[in-house]
């Protein structure tokens, strides 16, 4: 009895999978006339011939990046083997930078002494306002490796009413006056790199800027060198080309040189506050333009600040610090210059 059962069951299960095979087999679509097959066949090739020569042009790109990046990363190894091109072992480079009251400022000193080639070439000079002895204790720990000088005026500032909440930038402009002052005509440099204490270099910072000194001492249409990509972000940047730069009409700070003869033409009428707005006015900016990396050689951290960091949270964070060396001091830089 159970056998039979069993037999009847084994022949039903057959008799489905029967079914089953016939109804995919004789519903399987059929193309209707030889017309539209060949249409079909001749999409898919048109398709196929696309697709083909998209990714032809793609891997040639990525080829030639490649390239690109070996050249660089021989340049790179050269660089470290040879000594600087004659004309530029004798150019000095101070770093300003400035510091007010925040510890922090160990974090932007650690990274510029950890990249720092060689310290007579580029003395580091940090200067102090708000008196903050915590701040002042963190740098002198650094010792002889760096300078430390301090604002000296601490007195109120008037301010007016409508202002009252915008005093900081006031103090700031203050001391950025003071300073550089003191860098040009005290110690009487004749180009300043300018650091904030919330700003990390990246690892080629003092190369980007030696590599383009002679471009801006060449070139009265610049008027500074930046390290800050304002539209830098991971996103937005070609992260396989480190050494492309540019020339900007929109001054962009965080990380930036100027040359004495800039100085002297400002300092005479330096603002009491908003230095960086002031100093894009066409009346200051006279259509000169500054040098930009496609990928910053800054990053900003500091998230607490005088404008409290809205910018912060939005944008800044985002943009992208460099980690590939580029050996601008021998690259040809020549293509950055104005064509008159
Ligand atoms: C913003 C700019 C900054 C510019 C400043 C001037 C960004 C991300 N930052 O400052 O580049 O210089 O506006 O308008 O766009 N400091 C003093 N004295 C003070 C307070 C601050 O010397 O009383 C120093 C700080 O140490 C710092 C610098 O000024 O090095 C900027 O101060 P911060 O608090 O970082 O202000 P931001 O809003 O970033
Ligand atoms: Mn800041």
């Amino acid at each position: 009895m159970r056998i039979k059962r069993t037999n009847l069951v084994v022949f039903l299960i057959l008799l489905v999978w029967s079914a089953v095979l016939y109804v995919t087999i004789s519903f399987k679509p059929i193309y209707h006339s030889d017309v539209s097959s060949s249409y079909n066949v001749d999409r898919q090739i048109l398709k196929l011939e696309h697709g083909i020569s998209e990714q032809f042009e793609k891997n040639k790109n990525i080829i030639k990046n490649a390239h690109k990046l070996l050249e660089i990363k021989k340049a790179g190894d050269v660089s470290k083997e040879k000594t600087l091109p004659k004309e530029l072992q004798e150019v000095k480079l101070p770093i300003l930078v400035f510091a007010c009251n925040r510890i922090t400022v160990s974090r932007c000193l650690d990274k510029l002494l950890k990249y720092r080639p060689d310290p007579d070439q580029f003395p580091i000079i940090v200067s102090q306002d708000c008196d903050h002895e915590e701040t002042r204790d963190t740098i002198l720990k650094y010792g002889s490796q760096l300078s430390l000088i301090q604002q000296p005026d601490q007195s109120d500032i008037q301010v007016p009413p409508k202002e009252k909440k915008f005093k900081g930038y006031f103090k700031i402009a203050r001391h950025y006056g003071w300073a550089l002052n003191q860098m040009f005509f005290n110690f009487n440099f004749s180009t300043v790199i300018i650091v904030e204490d919330d700003l990390e270099i990246a690892p080629d910072f003092f190369e980007y800027f030696l590599g383009t000194y002679p471009v801006l001492i060449k070139d009265p249409s610049l008027w500074c060198i930046s390290a800050w990509n304002d539209n830098g972000k991971e996103s937005l940047v070609n992260t396989e080309r480190p050494d492309l730069l540019y020339r900007t009409d929109f001054f962009p700070g965080l990380g930036w040189m100027l040359s004495k003869s800039l100085w002297m033409e400002l300092y005479t009428k330096w603002p009491r506050a908003y230095w960086d707005d002031w100093i894009r006015d066409p009346a200051q900016r006279k259509g000169r333009s500054c040098i930009r990396p496609e990928i910053s050689r800054t990053r900003t951290f500091g998230k607490a600040g005088v404008s409290n960091g809205l910018f912060f949270e939005k944008h800044l964070k985002f943009i992208k610090l460099n980690e590939e060396f580029v050996p601008f001091t021998k690259m040809n830089l020549s293509y950055l210059l104005k064509v008159s």
